[in-house]
């Protein structure tokens, strides 16, 4: 079963556990004119995931698919998706689409979005921003949609365990075991560290976000500029 909370006005998140894996892994729904999924989980999560969906809106309505970058758990399930939802366009960096996603995972063309972007769906207004290898890959990029101020972190802030849909307590701390657990693990150098990555963490902290939507655990509110300062910390602490 998937859990599905409000994290703001007509923002949804839905999140599996898996066991397995101690890892939860989130999708968010934000209802508007042009509704948008971010995220769409593993193929394989596409069942539970669809039908949490069509809870909150008609699945076939998405108009816009948008994730960080090329990976399983962010846009794996991305035809499967377009197959239901006519209309949908995944929306991402152009190396994402260029190197990727029209080839691998999409049934029609990505939409490519310009670092600064905006892309209004009807109340909403999400702003792109390229993150090269912020969480990780070269293709990252993350959307902040600016009437609610949440900002969707993908990797960054991962918690493990199935831990609370939403807090106001520190996330960085949970986040920061994570990198130190899998440093001794199969997942080591889960996030990379590189000369652009305190920048590229200064930039998203200047969004001043309130609501921090995360793919791995909890959703954190509260002030997001101080996560991310926070965040920056931790990951030089162990990563640099
Ligand atoms: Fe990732
Ligand atoms: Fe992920």
């Amino acid at each position: 079963m998937s859990r599905i909370t409000e994290i703001a006005p007509d923002i949804f998140r839905i999140s599996t556990f898996i066991q397995e894996l101690d890892i939860q892994f989130n999708q968010f729904v934000v209802r508007d004119e042009e509704p948008l999924l971010y995220h769409t989980g593993m193929r394989g999560l596409f069942p539970l995931v669809s039908e949490a969906v069509a809870g909150l809106i008609d699945p076939n309505k998405i108009r816009w698919i948008g994730f960080s970058h090329f990976e399983a758990d962010e846009c794996g399930a991305l035809r499967e998706w377009q197959r239901i939802s006519p209309d949908a366009t995944a929306i991402c960096s152009l190396v994402s689409k260029i190197v990727s996603v029209d080839d691998v995972v999409a049934e029609r063309p990505a939409r490519a979005l310009d670092d600064g972007e905006l892309l209004v769906t009807g109340k909403f207004r999400f702003r792109f921003l390229k993150t090269p290898h912020v969480p990780h890959a070269w293709d990252a990029g993350h959307l902040y949609e600016e009437n609610s101020g949440t900002f969707f972190s993908s990797d960054l802030f991962h918690q493990n365990g199935d831990v609370e849909p939403v807090t106001s307590s520190d996330i960085v701390g949970r986040f920061k075991e994570v990198l130190i657990e899998y440093q001794t693990g199969p997942f080591a150098n889960y996030l990379p560290y590189t000369t652009k990555t305190e920048q590229i963490l200064r930039r998203l902290a200047d969004l001043k976000p309130k609501t921090i939507a995360s793919m791995h655990g909890s959703t954190f509110i509260g002030d997001g500029e101080a996560a991310l300062h926070d965040l920056a910390q931790a990951m030089k602490e162990v990563l640099a």
